[in-house]
């Protein structure tokens, strides 16, 4: 095991009714916030009239920020800073998922730079201070709700990039699994993709001697397997919407990387996808964690068959370690398909057109690497999306 140091500054405000104590969290702070969400589903559910009264009550201004698209783009964050600034904002509260979330941790370090924010995506500078942000979730998937990143899209080009500092951990974030009852199943299936990502970026790792991190993302990954179907037949049912949301903010919140390192070669590589074509940061995730998989899965064998048999139950008395590894890889895959997720390109209507271009770019024309696991260079990348195809 490494050694590590692990804070994790957020609140965490978890149950049934929470959202009506946005208020009494957010007068703590300012009182007078600006609200980011996105492109209406908050007011479809009532949601957005509930934080509303609970903000009115506690005696907090609102003024609005609505509009962000899945995969947030850069030119809001933009129009958010410039409303900040000029309203003299001191709070700012996003109220929906990673993509609302994102934008409003990205307008949070915006305020008070003086250069464009966009500068802390490519590394040009790094943000000292931030606005407080706090959320109310409304989709278990991306984890920002308790991570200290955002991802933000540069229309300029069609960048997808992310950040990552330790100011960016939200102040507080209201988890109650009650709003997620009214998800579309692709989207919980997208979501559930995406933190069996995160889970799986920290598992596959080099890092030797780490046991507890191992079976907790082990266990993390068996509840996130089990819950998915049921939330899917009974959109309903609060215990598995529960399970779902806790263990997407466990996924992510940094306590399952302590004293190991992850890879994160599969994200970076699913970017350049939901850039380009626009699709869902989880779809893309279920398209080609399993082609990262088969590609690399001869760096460690012993993992990829200890991930077989613990997750998926694969017996190793009738396997060889390499054979328990390719089983192991197909029951992630047949897993997505089965809660409907894509996991070839072409089912998510792409073809091979832009594979060298997006390689290009994930590797900065060939000048970085991506991975830890395996360190990818661009011809690494783009055979992974052939294997996705
Ligand atoms: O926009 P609205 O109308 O609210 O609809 C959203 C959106 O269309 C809908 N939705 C959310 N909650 C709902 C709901 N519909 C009905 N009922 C509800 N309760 O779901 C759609 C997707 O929302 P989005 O916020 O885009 O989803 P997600 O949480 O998956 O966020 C994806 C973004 O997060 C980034 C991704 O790259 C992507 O841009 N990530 C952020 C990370 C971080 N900051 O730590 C890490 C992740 O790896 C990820 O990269
Ligand atoms: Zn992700």
């Amino acid at each position: 095991m490494d050694n590590f140091v692990f804070q994790n500054r957020t609140k965490i405000i978890f149950g049934k009714d929470t959202e009506n104590r946005v208020g009494q969290e957010t007068i703590k702070y300012s009182n007078k916030v600006l609200m980011v969400y996105g492109g209406g589903s908050i007011k479809k559910t009532g949601l957005y009239d509930r934080v509303m009264k609970s903000l009115k009550d506690a005696g907090v201004e609102v003024i609005e920020l609505p509009g962000v698209q899945p995969n947030p783009r850069l030119s809001l964050v933009h129009e958010g800073i410039d409303i900040c600034r000029k309203n003299n904002i001191k709070f700012i509260l996003a109220v929906g998922g990673g993509s609302a979330i994102d934008t409003a941790k990205t307008i949070g370090v915006g305020v008070p730079y003086d250069g464009d924010v966009w500068d802390f995506f490519t590394g040009k500078a790094e943000p000292k201070e931030t606005l407080p942000v706090g959320t109310v979730l409304t989709i278990p998937a991306a984890g920002s709700e308790a991570s200290n990143s955002a991802v933000i899209t540069n229309e300029d080009g069609w960048h997808k990039l992310g950040l990552t500092s330790d100011i960016m951990y939200p102040e507080f974030s209201i988890l109650n699994p009650e709003l997620t009852f009214t998800l579309p199943d692709y989207q919980t299936a997208c979501g559930a993709a995406d933190i069996i990502a995160h889970l799986l970026e920290r598992y596959f790792t080099k890092t030797k001697n780490v046991e507890l991190t191992d079976r907790l993302i082990e266990a993390t990954l068996k509840t996130v397997i089990s819950n998915i179907p049921k939330a899917i037949a009974n959109p309903a049912d609060y215990n598995a919407r529960a399970e779902i949301m806790w263990a997407s903010t466990i996924a992510h919140n940094n306590l399952l990387n302590t004293g190991r390192i992850g890879d994160w070669g599969s994200h970076n590589i699913e970017h350049e996808i939901s850039a380009i074509y626009d699709i869902a940061h989880g779809a893309g995730l279920a398209i080609v964690f399993p082609a990262w998989m088969k590609y690399v899965y001869k760096e460690d064998v012993s993992r990829f068959a200890q991930f077989a048999k613990r997750v998926w139950n694969v017996d190793d008395n009738f396997f060889d370690m390499e054979e328990m590894a390719l089983k192991g890889i197909s029951a992630l895959e047949n897993f997505f398909s089965s809660i409907g997720l894509p996991v070839r390109l072409k089912q998510a209507g792409i073809d091979d057109t832009r594979l060298e271009e997006m390689a290009d770019k994930c590797t900065q024309s060939d000048t970085v690497t991506v991975g830890q696991f395996k360190k990818l260079n661009k011809q690494d990348v783009i055979n992974i999306y052939k294997l996705a195809l």
